[in-house]
């Protein structure tokens, strides 16, 4: 390997794999690129030299230096070549694409259909990659969803209201679960799991009248609209409600331990893989062990136990 690009999507612990990427990558005297804006940019052929001194002091910092995109002209087969076309032109050996089930779609197209060398990285706080138990994000956004949660908590104890938090998650209730467990909440409703609202309204009701008056449940953002579950509940047991959608801001953030750490050992792990001649694999960790997942594995649905989750906040509230 003489010249390897990366490509990321945004969310915490991606600085810090970009920047164990290229220090990595420098002491095989492999030249590393950056390419800017995600898919977009691999097809524009927007690149930018990454060395050792410019990856350095963002290893505490959130989003992505190299910027990102949800690229529409990569879905379709001429946007790919064009991709193809660009990596070829510019004499790249292997690619290191760091994001989240999107961004490890397109490396599984661009490994299988174009034979292009090319690892993987599990980044999103969704933490929905199959088989891998942590994405780089997942921690920091669960952290900052519940410093939120914190503060808003002050609120519905002092008034006895009702609260609704919305946090993220399309179609994994990963970061709502870890939320609402870690936080002390009354209820959540996931994508995962049906829950009957009537239910919840009579336990509400219920609790109302024993002198439980404050409730906080969070739902994730694929599950429901919080300002619906709130007019629900409100409708059924006159009582009043608040909403809070915690959106991008979970997103973002100064990357907690967890995901600095993760990104250095995966960036180092990619690398280290794809010059072994490794494609068409993600990097994983799990019990202090580094191993390889294939991506076509990693990209189906993930499947996630919610049964233990729902017993235990039932048990501790
Ligand atoms: O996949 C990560 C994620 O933050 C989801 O939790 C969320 O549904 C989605 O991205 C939001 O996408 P966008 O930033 O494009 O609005």
């Amino acid at each position: 390997l003489e010249k390897i690009a990366v490509l990321t999507r945004d969310c915490a612990g991606v600085n810090a794999a970009i920047r164990s990427v290229v220090r990595t990558a420098s002491t095989f005297d492999i030249d590393v690129i950056g390419v800017l804006k995600g898919y977009d940019g691999l097809i524009d052929g927007e690149f930018i030299p990454l060395d050792r001194r410019s990856v350095s002091g963002i290893i505490n910092s959130g989003g992505t230096i190299l910027k990102t995109s949800r690229s529409q002209r990569f879905y379709k087969e001429p946007g790919q070549e064009q991709a193809v076309k660009t990596i070829n032109e510019n004499n790249i050996d292997g690619l290191i694409v760091i994001g989240g089930n999107g961004s490890l779609t397109g490396a599984h197209v661009l490994a299988t259909k174009y034979n292009v060398p090319v690892i993987g990285i599990p980044a999103t706080i969704d933490n929905d990659v199959t088989d891998v138990e942590l994405t780089l994000g997942a921690d920091t956004a669960v952290n900052v969803a519940l410093d939120a949660l914190d503060k808003i908590r002050d609120t519905a104890t002092s008034l006895e209201r009702i609260f609704i938090v919305e946090v993220m998650g399309h179609s994994c209730g990963y970061i709502a679960l870890n939320v609402a467990l870690a936080g002390g909440c009354e209820e959540v409703l996931v994508p995962e799991k049906d829950i009957d609202l009537d239910v919840v309204c009579k336990e509400i009701q219920e609790g109302n009248k024993k002198g439980k008056v404050s409730w906080i449940i969070i739902v994730a953002e694929g599950k429901a609209r919080g300002h619906d579950i709130a007019d629900f509940i409100t409708n059924k047991t006159n009582l009043e409600t608040r909403v809070a959608v915690l959106g991008h801001i979970q997103r973002g953030g100064r990357p907690t331990a967890i995901d600095r750490l993760l990104g250095a050992r995966l960036g180092n792990y990619a690398v280290e893989v794809l010059k072994d001649g490794l494609t068409d694999h993600c990097v994983n960790f799990k019990d202090d062990k580094l191993f390889t997942t294939p991506l076509s594995v990693a990209i189906q649905p993930k499947k996630i136990d919610v049964s233990n989750y729902y017993r235990l906040i039932k048990i501790l509230t």
